[in-house]
């Protein structure tokens, strides 16, 4: 590593930022399978896209398919996971986009080691809570009852832990707001700390 150098580019972030109208951000929902991160996360991009913001989203389920398929369930496996998307992350906002990410990021470390990544006002923590009595009403893709049945181990919320934020910008009640409802208390987040230029 001593023989590797840092280059600076011509071109900055700062430019990239300026052309997209934009303060680059990193989004980061956190909270239980079945909160509804992706959900919520889905229908923000959809509106930021439609105010004209360039956007990328990351989500769980599909990055687990590619640069992670190699990854698990294991405590060390959602560490590596959560460690290799904040650096994807962080070059996506490098680039001038506000990124939006959707994991289960158990782990309050993990997603202080993100954010150190960053640079201040660049991550904003979104706590999606949903109790877990209301995601495994909710069920979406069957695994709690797999959990419950001893048929999938490590299953946060069942028999690995889930640590709930305690440094987070906004915390998101879905239990009381609906997706729309909380789409917009983000927007507002956003607009009140100067995102949108
Ligand atoms: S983590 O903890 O941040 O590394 O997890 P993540 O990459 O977000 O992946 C979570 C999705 O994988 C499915 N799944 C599990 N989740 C939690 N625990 C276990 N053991 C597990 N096995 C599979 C689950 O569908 C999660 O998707 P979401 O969208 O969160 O429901």
């Amino acid at each position: 590593m001593s023989d590797i150098v840092w280059h600076e580019h011509a071109i900055s972030k700062t430019d990239r930022a300026n052309m997209n109208a934009q303060r680059p951000v990193l989004l980061w929902f956190t909270g239980l399978s079945g909160s509804g991160k992706s959900t919520i996360a889905g229908a923000l991009e959809h509106a930021l896209f439609q105010q004209g913001q360039r956007t990328y989203l990351l989500d769980g389920d599909n990055v687990r398919h590619g640069l992670n398929s190699d990854l698990g369930f294991s405590d060390a496996d959602r560490v590596e996971n959560i460690r290799r998307i904040g650096e994807v992350a962080k070059l996506m906002v490098d680039a001038g986009l506000i990124v939006l990410a959707a994991f289960v990021s158990p782990f309050r470390a993990d997603r202080a080691l993100v954010r150190s990544l960053l640079a201040e006002g660049e991550f904003i923590e979104v706590h999606v809570d949903t109790p877990l009595a209301v995601c495994e009403a909710r069920d979406p893709k069957g695994l709690y009852k797999k959990a419950r049945a001893g048929e999938i181990k490590h299953f946060t919320g069942i028999d690995s832990d889930y640590e709930p934020p305690q440094q987070l910008e906004i915390l998101l009640d879905t239990g009381k707001h609906t997706v729309e409802e909380c789409v917009e208390q983000i927007l507002a987040y956003m607009s009140a700390n100067g995102y949108f230029k």
